[in-house]
């Protein structure tokens, strides 16, 4: 948290002298060298925008905003996190190692230019018009799967060229709907693919799979940042909260002690303000469960409470976009040995938790749900009171090929009483999606491959939708 310099350098030395035990001086110095220049911005509570800079450096630097000088504030040290409890076996898990400085600075209101260095940060604009979203951007690699993503090869794992054809698009906003690190054990020596790939949930690996291919993104366009099941507790959660997160690192929300987990497992709802009387309203459904959610459990009260506050800010606007990490009125598929196709709901643990509250799920001013989580593109519109669903889990993890038909069955629907009037997926490829502006409640939706090539197009009116293509090739 915010300590000054002194005990700064007395820790960053601490961790020199272990790293440089641990892995050899010429390892530690390059990488940390070559990271000393990641600088983003993500938005919080009401849009507020903060300036994020991860630094090598001893000391945070200044930041200039239209010409002033002004001190960053240190968000997080350099650290080694001890082995905490993690979804692997502690032999398939390891200390996490965080070499890099965190600073932070809130962005004035009506700040024209932002400058660290030489730096020049995206700001946000008045009214955002477009608006590209991703999600499951990285590279996996998981024991307990056997799945091991070819994580050096930019067509097998195309995060990058997502994010330099994402980039060119030229978007004011990017909505990153989950799910970031995904590198949580090591490549296997009979795996040249993902050789050499590091693995767990320090700095290396957030360098690999974020950083580094997400950075042409980055420059392009301040971020609204949704935390996905890769970033709980026992995953990911430590840099999720030492480096995306836009609001403050309370003590004990920061995943270090699984003790603590509870409240770093769970945060408020916020609203970003997107100009012209429409919001984006940030939800973390990152530990939901696929069943339903049982009365003692405290996702139950954590839950109940995300509802209300969602229909509380939902009252804010005159149209509401919820973006979430897990599909709440999304399919998923699954295929069984011989061949036959099972159609999966929506999330159950959120559904069960918000149906108890409201029967038609979301809050009635909600008109649009953003999700990932399922490793495709969809869309999904109803003819009864639900908002219009759109998934895009589809922009770098190694897809599951969820062999979602082009057209449902009759009366197929992702939760009880919601009834599909329109429904469009991509099943069999990697890209982005876009939002464009077309009026008060009007947005132009395109689905876009890793070469930029559009895939698929739709209009989206108010709570409804509908796209040109049932299913992209
Ligand atoms: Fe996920």
């Amino acid at each position: 948290m915010f300590k000054q310099c002194d005990v700064l350098s007395c820790r960053f030395g601490l961790f020199a002298a272990i790293s440089s035990f641990l892995f050899g001086c010429a390892t530690a110095h390059s990488s940390i060298h070559d990271d000393s220049q990641s600088a983003y911005i993500v938005l919080g509570e009401n849009g507020a925008p903060v300036a994020r800079l991860l630094t090598s450096d001893k000391k945070c630097p200044l930041i200039q905003f239209d010409g002033h000088d002004v001190q960053m504030d240190v968000r997080a040290l350099p650290e080694i996190v001890p082995l905490r409890p993690t979804l692997s076996a502690p032999t398939d898990s390891k200390p996490s190692i965080f070499p890099l400085l965190t600073c932070e600075k809130g962005i004035p209101a009506n700040t024209k230019h932002a400058m660290i260095a030489d730096k020049q940060l995206p700001l946000p604009v008045a009214e955002f018009k477009r608006i590209v979203v991703i999600g499951d951007t990285g590279c996996r690699l998981k024991k307990s799967d056997s799945a091991y993503q070819e994580c050096n090869d930019s067509n097998l794992y195309p995060f990058s060229k997502v994010a330099a054809a994402a980039a060119n698009w030229k978007p004011d906003l990017v909505v990153h709907v989950g799910d970031f690190q995904y590198r949580e054990n090591e490549c296997p020596a009979d795996k040249p693919g993902c050789a050499g790939s590091p693995w767990g949930y320090g700095w290396d690996t957030w360098k690999a799979d974020f950083f580094d291919p997400g950075a042409l993104l980055l420059k392009a366009a301040p971020w609204a940042v949704i935390r996905g099941n890769h970033e709980s507790c026992a995953r990911a959660g430590q840099g999720w909260w030492r480096m995306l997160d836009p609001r403050p690192l309370l003590p004990g929300r920061d995943c270090n002690n699984a003790a603590n987990d509870e409240m770093g497992d769970f945060s408020d709802p916020y609203a970003i303000p997107l100009g012209g009387n429409v919001q984006l309203i940030v939800l973390d459904t990152s530990n939901t469960i696929n069943g339903i959610i049982q009365t003692g459990d405290i996702r139950q009260s954590k839950y109940r409470d995300m509802y209300n506050k969602l229909d509380k800010l939902s009252q804010q606007a005159d149209y509401n976009i919820a973006a979430n990490h897990h599909p709440i009125l999304g399919f998923a598929a699954k295929k069984d040995k011989l061949g036959k196709v099972t159609l999966l709901p929506g999330n159950q643990g959120i559904q069960s938790v918000f149906a108890a509250i409201n029967p038609l799920i979301m809050p009635p001013r909600v008109n649009a749900l953003l999700s990932g989580h399922v490793h495709l593109w969809e869309e999904v519109s109803f003819s009864s009171s639900h908002p219009t669903q759109f998934v895009a889990g589809f922009s770098g993890t190694m897809e599951d090929l969820v062999p979602l038909p082009a057209q449902l069955p009759q009366g197929a629907t992702p939760a009880l009483g919601a009834v599909v009037e329109h429904f469009s997926s991509w099943v069999n490829g990697f890209g982005f999606m876009t939002l464009e502006r077309k009026g008060s409640k009007q947005w132009e939706v395109k689905v876009w491959d890793t070469t930029g090539r559009q895939v698929n197009a739709c209009s989206v009116e108010g709570s409804h939708s509908s796209c040109e293509l049932a299913q992209g090739k």
